[in-house]
């Protein structure tokens, strides 16, 4: 488990030194809000994602981590009605960090982007064909709607924090809640029931797959080597922003 937990982290590594993250400081503020508008329509599919998993999962336990987590996107509050999704949080944050209303509106998922999603969920479809399916898919959720997701969040967080905190005061609704409640806090050779974010709670369950099962690690690797790329080609486009 320890070699998995190595693999794992070093991709999370590689993912953090993308140029785009590296330079986020010293893109326009035009380049910086196409990275937030594109990066919208891959919040958009969350739920999807989330979805098309539980459809495919036979793994009841790990259904009901994924149900949990997709319902936490939708708050309620029995007494006053339901407050803003995490989406609607998500709306807020953008215009918050003065992207103009005409261009949210105008916005449109790039070739690129609607590449990405449709690698995605082309990813899930066959993780739940082959071998392993349970593994793979609860992979696919921890790694790609909650590890990378943090440390996207994470580095953006450097350029968001000048409009988002205010006098000591943050005002982030979506991306800074996120960032902590996503991310990988513990390995997965420690994975313990304890720790209530997202990728922990999912790692739990991931860890007793992989050790349950021989011959999960590959497929562990493949997955997440997939996931890596995918991500990285969506922020790939706007490298030239940084020419
Ligand atoms: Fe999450």
């Amino acid at each position: 488990m320890k070699e998995l937990d190595h693999f794992e982290d070093e991709l999370i590594e590689r993912f953090r030194q993308h140029p785009v993250f590296r330079d986020v400081d010293r893109m326009s503020e035009d380049a910086f809000h196409d990275i937030l508008l594109q990066r919208r329509f891959l919040s958009h599919t969350f739920t999807t994602v989330y979805d098309l998993a539980i459809d495919l999962l036979t793994d009841e336990r790990a259904v009901r981590i994924a149900r949990v987590i997709i319902r936490e996107e939708y708050p309620d509050d029995k007494s006053s009605g339901p407050p803003p999704s995490h989406r609607e949080d998500m709306k807020t944050d953008i215009l918050q960090l003065g992207v103009p209303w005409r261009r949210f509106v105008e916005s449109r998922p790039s070739a690129a982007t609607g590449q990405v999603i449709s690698d995605v969920f082309a990813l899930i479809l066959d993780a739940a064909t082959g071998d392993h399916a349970n593994t793979k898919l609860v992979t696919i959720l921890r790694f790609w709607g909650e590890i990378l997701v943090s440390v996207e969040y994470n580095e953006l967080w450097r350029r968001m924090e000048k409009h988002l905190l205010v006098n000591g005061e943050n005002r982030s609704l979506f991306y800074y809640p996120h960032l902590k409640h996503d991310a990988k806090t513990r390995p997965l050779a420690e994975a313990s029931p304890l720790s209530l974010t997202h990728s922990d709670q999912l790692g739990v369950r991931l860890s007793q797959l992989i050790s349950a099962t021989p011959d999960t690690w590959e497929s562990f690797k493949a997955v997440e080597s997939a996931v890596f790329e995918y991500k990285t080609r969506f922020y790939d486009q706007f490298l030239p922003a940084l020419s």
